[in-house]
């Protein structure tokens, strides 16, 4: 039985704990390039005491942002950002890991706090949207209609994440996520609703999951065995169709194995609007857990698990290997430290770095 706060070893990397950050996008950058805020921001979450941080979905490719403020890792002056970030999550004890992906359908959007709608098509901060098919996501905020994927298209986006997993690598990120869930291009082709595509990328589930298997081995070339190779994806939608995606989900994920996969950040499809998800706490586990068992790869998974009882008793239960702890993180960078205090865990102030360890550790034998 493992514990939240015991180590995770996967591949050549060892978490010092079973908690993890996930990638939340920032919408602050400029041109894709990440700036003192990131840093911060970044740095922040990894001195908090986690054993990974996930940087936010970063585009391959200008189209492939979410917005005009989504970071980026297609040229070397967001490459140079980039590899401040990853040093500076690494040199407090915290694995630094990054998603890449391409927004399709739901990319050209304004900020969350800006309306979190398309950009309307004529504005001159827009830019044509590009998906398996000319489906748009069906919400009145994001309406946009995508314009359908060549075969040509399809080579570009799976270069451009072949080019985005190099960079990754050269500027130190050593856990790699591809960002194969809600609704964005990945999840897009695999979503009955959103690919209605009448070549060999659609017509059954194997080829609705083609384009995905076909990405992640392209990258898996380029990304070294010895690093965790990874990917997030949405394994049912909650559309009542969930038990046929989730067959699928795990037929996809054992492939994925095959080829090289190491572990799957389990999560929602979000490529329907017409989803009755059942939020609450730790929701997602049971299905998590399917993917373990059924797909034999190690799983992690998000939303709600950001209760420290909760999430410890995820891995002692065997769901989960990783929690992924969001919004709760934003609420307080030191959730791990106060997680560690609240399960009662030896020495909590050991997942802290020296500049706070060193007090704490006096702070706390005082108030004892
Ligand atoms: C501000 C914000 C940005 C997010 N950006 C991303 C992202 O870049 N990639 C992604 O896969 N999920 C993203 N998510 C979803 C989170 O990774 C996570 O799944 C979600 O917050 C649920 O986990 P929680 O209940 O612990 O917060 C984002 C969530 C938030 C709140």
């Amino acid at each position: 039985m493992s514990t939240l706060f015991e180590p995770f070893k996967l591949k050549d990397i060892t978490l010092r704990n079973r908690i993890a950050v996930p990638p939340m996008c920032q919408y602050s950058a400029i041109d894709g390039v990440p700036n003192d805020w990131h840093f911060a921001h970044y740095t922040e979450l990894a001195k908090g005491g986690a054993g990974l941080v996930i940087v936010e979905a970063t585009g391959v490719s200008p189209d492939g942002r979410i917005t005009n403020g989504c970071t980026g890792l297609w040229n070397d002056e967001q490459a140079v950002e980039h590899a401040k970030i990853a040093k500076s999550i690494k040199k407090t004890g915290v694995v630094p890991g990054i998603q890449i992906a391409h927004a399709g359908m739901k990319a050209s959007a304004n900020k969350p706090w800006e309306g979190d709608d398309h950009i309307p098509a004529d504005h001159p901060g827009a830019w044509e949207t590009i998906a398996p098919s000319a489906v748009p996501f069906g919400t009145e905020s994001l309406n946009r209609v995508p314009r359908a994927m060549t075969k040509d298209d399809i080579s570009r986006v799976q270069n451009d994440f072949v080019a985005a997993a190099i960079r990754a690598l050269d500027v130190g990120y050593e856990w790699l996520e591809l960002h194969f869930a809600h609704g964005y291009l990945a999840q897009s082709f695999f979503s009955r609703h959103t690919n209605q595509r009448t070549d060999e990328y659609n017509g059954n589930a194997e080829n609705r999951g083609r384009y995905l298997l076909e990405t992640m081995r392209a990258v898996r070339k380029v990304w070294p065995e010895n690093l965790p190779f990874t990917i997030r994806f949405g394994v049912l939608e909650f559309d009542g169709y969930d038990e046929e995606t989730l067959q699928d989900a795990i037929t996809l994920t054992r492939k994925f194995k095959e080829n090289g996969l190491d572990f799957m950040n389990v999560s929602i499809g979000f490529a329907t609007p017409k989803a009755n998800i059942p939020w609450g706490p730790a929701f997602l586990a049971p299905y998590a857990k399917r993917i373990k068992v059924e797909a034999d790869i190690p799983v992690g998974s998000a939303w709600g698990f950001d209760t420290p009882s909760l999430a410890d008793a995820s891995i002692r239960n065997g769901d989960l290997d990783i929690v992924f702890v969001g919004r709760a993180h934003l609420a307080n960078p030191h959730w791990a430290y106060k997680a560690a205090l609240d399960l009662g865990i030896k020495q909590p102030e050991q997942i802290l770095p020296d500049q706070y360890k060193f007090w704490l550790e006096r702070y706390h034998r005082r108030n004892a």
